[in-house]
């Protein structure tokens, strides 16, 4: 049938691709500005445009993006006291395959098994669990959506009793954590370059399993994020100091997994738009870093922001933000429309977005090319398939917390994975459950866990 579908806005230079649809297999890209587009955008040419949600994307690297709805990183604490996946995570992404999303993140996959940042995680060092891997690739495809593992190193967000001793850029602990997170000990250069080479080897591993790709976690406070933040990062040598010295680390690591994927695979990363802490890496600093990987090989780049010391991305941040970005749904498209401009990487916003119409303004508004989506899939998991037929105008997600604002976005979190978790043994999600119970769920997920390292078992 003919039609015609957009495909990649560069609003920079205002021109947008279409995918021209002329008949059965025949297909080109046509470049077209102002006038024509908003017509193509009207549906009054050809009258096959839909809704901006269902339109494809090509990523810079040529993967095309079956729509722009994506299920944001989710970690899923399915892991088994190996921090190998399983059957769990079959059939939890499973569901999602068929729930929509053009493409799908797996939540947080760890590049060291002793650095760990939540009971259940899963790491990748080499090829010992490709059979269990290759499943869950297998099974997060099975609906044609683009799959990428999320990679991560936790620094020195590690729940205590999870990990040995938390490694970090510098000696610097998470505030306020009450015993929760130990004090880090700061990184050597010989490990700092070993952890690249970490990220790089992961990275293969996932991609020789059947991943499309890899996303790189810089943002929530993790390890890369550390390096990034003055707050975290004292270090006086190459790799801190200035923005310079202290993105060095992220860098290093996009230029290694690309090197370890190749061409054919999406290399994407997670960035704060800021860490919402005085003194943080913030705004500015975020907007500069954007700038240096839309010229490194780098297909996507996914907007967040916070840390586990301010959850701006779960939507509580420590600092109050302006009204104007707490009036909109989604609360860092301002930072993406702010930055656009000149980009020649994809942006993906992730945070807040509950509606279809404010999914479409922005997308519209061209500063957003792809809309992330977490909790609403943890409760939703057809969600996606839902708002592009039609069926479904918002999602029923509200914030589940306890009201002790330092905590309510991990309270939040927490009862979000255990509706992972029950998909995970095949259940459906169970909206009423209270936070209070799920917290003690989510505990008692830890018990084996920390049995089995007592005994000594973690390698
Ligand atoms: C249960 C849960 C686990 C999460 N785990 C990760 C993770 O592993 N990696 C990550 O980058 N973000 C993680 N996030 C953050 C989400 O990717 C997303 O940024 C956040 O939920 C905001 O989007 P939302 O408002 O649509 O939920 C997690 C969020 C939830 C609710």
């Amino acid at each position: 049938m003919a039609g015609i579908r957009r495909v990649f806005t560069n609003a920079a230079k205002k021109t947008t691709q279409f995918a021209l649809t002329l008949g059965p297999g025949s297909a080109s890209l046509v470049k077209t500005t102002g006038h024509l587009r908003r017509m193509f955008m009207e549906g009054s040419a050809l009258g096959g445009v839909t809704t901006p949600l269902a339109e494809s994307l090509v990523l810079p690297n040529g993967t095309v993006l079956s729509n722009r709805l994506a299920k944001a990183a989710m970690s899923e604490c399915l892991g088994d006291a190996r921090s190998a996946p399983t059957e769990r995570h079959v059939a939890l992404y499973e569901r999602w395959a068929s729930g929509g999303a053009g493409l799908l993140i797996t939540g947080n996959v760890m590049v060291d098994r002793r650095a760990l940042g939540e009971a259940g995680n899963v790491a990748v060092e080499d090829d010992r669990d490709l059979p269990m891997l290759s499943r869950w690739a297998a099974a997060a495809k099975a609906g044609g959506a683009v799959t990428l593992a999320q990679l991560n190193h936790p620094g020195r967000q590690v729940l205590a009793g999870v990990s040995a001793r938390p490694v970090a850029p510098s000696a610097v602990g998470v505030r306020g954590a009450a015993g929760i997170f130990r004090t880090p000990r700061e990184l050597t250069g010989a490990e700092i370059e070993a952890l690249i080479a970490r990220f790089a080897a992961a990275a293969a591993v996932m991609v020789g399993a059947g991943f499309d790709g890899v996303e790189i976690h810089a943002a929530h406070g993790y390890l890369i994020s550390q390096f990034l933040s003055p707050l975290t990062n004292l270090r006086t040598d190459a790799w801190g100091g200035d923005l310079a010295g202290r993105s060095r680390l992220l860098l290093e690591v996009v230029r290694a997994v690309r090197f370890a994927v190749g061409s054919d695979a999406v290399v994407a990363v997670k960035l704060n738009s800021a860490d919402f802490q005085r003194g943080g890496f913030d705004r500015h600093d975020a907007v500069e870093v954007v700038g240096m990987l839309n010229n490194e090989p780098v297909d996507l780049v996914e907007i967040s922001g916070g840390t586990y010391e301010s959850t701006a991305f779960m939507g509580v941040p420590a600092q109050p933000v302006k009204a104007s970005t707490r009036a909109r749904e989604a609360y860092f498209v301002d930072f993406a429309e702010e930055v656009r401009d000149g980009l020649r990487v994809p942006l993906m916003v992730s945070g807040g977005f509950r509606t279809v119409a404010g999914m479409a303004a922005a997308l519209d508004s061209g500063a957003v090319d792809v809309i992330g989506l977490g909790r609403p899939l943890a409760l939703e998991p057809d969600l996606a398939r839902r708002f592009l037929d039609g069926t479904a105008a918002a999602s029923t997600v509200r914030p589940r917390q306890l009201g002790w604002r330092r905590f309510d976005g991990m309270t939040d979190l927490i009862w979000h994975t255990t509706q992972l978790q029950r998909m995970g043994r095949r259940r459906d999600p169970k909206p009423g459950r209270h936070p209070l119970l799920t917290l003690a769920e989510y505990s008692w997920h830890y018990a084996p866990y920390l049995a089995h390292r007592i005994t000594g078992g973690l390698r």
